[in-house]
């Protein structure tokens, strides 16, 4: 059985306009994280100059609305900031800015979170850097213990698929997929 959700304002706008889609060759970071029970992924690109800053940020994401507004709001968020502010990006930041999230969909902004942090960490790795607070990257973001960060707004175990990709794709989810197939915006 189907169950509707509402969403806000801000969130069905980055949604229906996502800011920031795309990818960026030769990129100072990419990350990568997926979700392994909902099958969504999401990609974040960053372009980082000498002195930290972030140029440009894009993203992309195969997943649900939310998971496509979060990552917009997102890369939003932390473009023009220095590494270290982005370093500081929460899911609960992201949630905020996006005038929040319905319970069930507040493990898409995990996702967002965690993206983001992987790509500072393969800039980290890539200029031999020693970011503080920066911890190593999960594929799935069911690998992540957040209970032990204190941060309750998890992965809840009543999550549903009603608004997912009709593509039902989580079997063929990988970082390595495809580019090209990457950005989907399902439900329509
Ligand atoms: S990221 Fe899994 S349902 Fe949105």
């Amino acid at each position: 059985m189907s169950q509707i959700i509402e969403y806000s304002e801000k969130v069905m706008d980055h949604f229906h306009h996502p800011r920031n889609v795309g990818e960026i060759e030769n990129a100072s970071g990419v990350g990568t994280v997926g979700n392994a029970r909902c099958g969504d992924i999401m990609r974040i690109y960053l372009d980082i100059d000498e002195n930290r800053m972030i140029k440009d940020c894009r993203f992309k994401t195969f997943g649900c609305g939310a998971a496509v507004a979060t990552s917009s709001m997102a890369t939003e968020l932390i473009k023009g900031k220095s590494v270290e502010e982005a370093l500081k990006l929460t899911n609960k930041a992201v949630q905020e800015a996006l005038g929040g999230l319905p319970a069930v969909k507040v493990h898409c902004s995990l996702l967002a979170e965690e993206a983001v942090h992987a790509a500072l960490w393969d800039y980290a790795k890539k200029n031999n850097l020693q970011l503080e607070g920066l911890k190593p990257p999960v594929n799935d973001i069911e690998e992540r213990d957040r209970s032990a960060e204190g941060s309750p707004e998890t992965h809840s175990a009543e999550d549903t698929a009603e608004t997912h990709s009709p593509e039902g794709a989580a079997e063929t989810h990988s970082p390595e997929d495809t580019p090209e197939t990457f950005y989907a915006k399902p439900g329509e």
